[in-house]
This record gives structure tokens, sequence and C-alpha cells, in this order.
């Protein structure tokens, strides 16, 4: 069997537009456009391409961006200052602070800083804590988990009642992503670098999520037959035939597992460009929620 190849570009694509329509709409209403703020600290050349990749799509969607660049050496002090005068400014209405931090800075509290109704990576402790709590409802989804969990409805509409394992246990994608499963009564099992006998719990899964950034981990033979598999995987693998020297590969050995799998994601094309519809989306929930329109 070869599996369903998964079109994280398509998809994004047609959220994208969705985004974009909703921007319109709120603009012919005759409401400010939305507006997100990055904040970049330090010089990281993966967040720097990341940040401007968000920047690029805000533009294409019609959402105002406005990049905030603070150097390596900016204090705990500059940082949580400059969040605060992010949620005090009406033209701002999400408010992303581009992880990981240079160390040294406390995450946690320049995370809680962010207004909850500013907090479109959804990385504020309130809404990580109802994400996790029956009954509650956070404002926003983490982006990356959010597309995840936006590819796997679409293969299947309910989750319900699946045996869904997912391979490592982040803040920012394993383990909100275990809980976006359990709340859509997925029975789950997370499996992280301390499980034993990985292959043996991932063939019970009818839906794989792995994002542990091991690149090729995942084996074919681990895969049930059918299964849907999510790979968040973005990994270098040395290439001397690419002109850059390497491409990119997920946590999933694609060739081996395509054989076996009912639907996969690809890498790149996958998740990857769902992360970013999704962080356009939630901006566009909270600038509807700031005009009283959601
Ligand atoms: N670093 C890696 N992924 C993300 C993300 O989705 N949001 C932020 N703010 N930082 C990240």
């Amino acid at each position: 069997m070869t599996a369903r190849i998964i079109d994280g570009k398509a998809v994004a694509e047609e959220v994208r537009q969705g985004v974009m329509k909703g921007v319109e709409d709120l603009v012919k209403a005759g409401k400010p456009r939305p507006g997100l703020a990055t904040v970049l600290v330090g010089e990281n050349p993966a967040s720097q391409v990341y940040v401007s990749m968000k920047q690029k799509a805000c533009a294409e969607v019609g959402i105002e961006s406005y990049g905030q660049v603070l150097p390596a050496t900016a204090s705990q002090a500059d940082v949580e200052g400059l969040v605060k005068e992010l949620n005090a400014d009406p033209r701002i209405n999400g408010i992303l602070v581009q992880l990981p931090l240079p160390a040294g800075l406390d995450e946690e509290r320049i995370l809680s800083a962010i207004n909850i109704e500013k907090d479109v990576d959804g990385f504020h402790p309130l809404n990580v804590g109802r994400l996790a709590q029956k009954g509650r409802d956070p404002l926003f989804v983490p982006a990356t988990p959010a597309g995840v969990i936006y590819l796997l409805q679409k293969e299947l509409p309910t989750l319900e009642g699946v045996n869904a394992v997912v391979l490592g246990r982040s803040n920012i994608v394993g383990m909100p992503v275990a809980l976006l499963l359990v709340r859509a009564n997925a029975t789950v099992t997370i499996c992280h670098s301390r499980s034993k006998d990985l292959p043996s719990k991932v063939r019970e899964a009818d839906v794989l999520v792995a994002a542990v950034g091991r690149a090729e981990m995942v084996r074919g033979d681990w895969i049930k037959p059918g299964a849907i598999v999510i790979d968040v995987g973005t990994n270098r693998k040395d290439d001397p035939s690419k002109k850059r020297g390497f491409r990119l590969v997920g946590d999933v050995a694609f060739d081996e597992a395509v054989e076996v799998a009912g639907a996969i994601t690809p890498v790149p094309g996958g998740v990857g460009p769902m992360t970013i519809a999704m962080l356009l989306q939630n901006t566009l929930r909270a600038a509807k929620m700031a005009n009283k329109m959601a």
C-alpha cells in the first residue's frame, strides 16, 4: 500500500485565503487592520528566518506586522517592558515572542507578561492551563499543534477513541498536541527520550504525531498499516548533491513509512506551512475579539 500524501501547503493556502477574506471583512466594516507584533531577542539565525517568514505572511493576508528586535544582551526588564508597551498599544492585536530566548532570560515570566487576549501563540501559562483542563477553553491554541490537529481532522473527521501516539513532550509541540488529542477524545500515549521500546508503542498508533527533532528516527516497520502519520520534525541531513549541502528530513523515514501508512505528511510541505497559517488565523481572531466581533 502507498500512503496518501497530505498536502500541508495546499491546506495552509486554504486557511490563509480564509484569513485574507476575514481581514478584508473587518476593514470593510470600518475596523483597523489586525496587527501582529513579533519580538525577536538576539540573533539566532533560525529565529530570524522564522520571524521574517511570519512578517511576510502577515503582509500577504493584509495583517500589519510590527517587528521588534532586541539585542541578545537585553535584560529581563527590557523584554518585559517591551511586552508591556505592546500590551498597551491598540494597533497590536497579537504579540509573538519568538522562542527560544537567549540564555539567562526567564521565558515563563516573559510569556506571562503578555496580555492573554493578545497571546496569539497560546504560550501564556493561563492559556496552557486552560488547554489542560476539562470544561475550560484557552483563548488561543499554539499554532503548530493547531495545524497538526487541523490536518488530522481533514483525514479523520472524528478522533474519538483512536489510539494516538505523540513522540515528544515539548512545550511548543508535543505536550499541547497531546492535550488537543485528549480534548478530541483520542486515547493518547506520550512517548519521549526516556520511554522504553518505542517501536512497539508506535505500532499501536492509529494516529502518530512525531515531534522529537531526530532525523528519520521512526522507521517504516514501526508503523501500523493504514496509520495516519503527522511528521512535525524538520531536521538537516547531509546531502552533497544539494547546493547548500543538506536537505530537510522529518522525524519519520518517509520512503519507508509511505509504503505502510494510510496517509502521511511530507517534510517539507506538511506541517511546516500550517504553523504560519494558524498564527495568522489566531491573529485575525484576536482582532475580531478586540472589536467585539468574535
Ligand atoms: N519557536 C519555535 N516554534 C515557535 C512558535 O510557534 N512560536 C514561537 N513564538 N516561537 C517558536
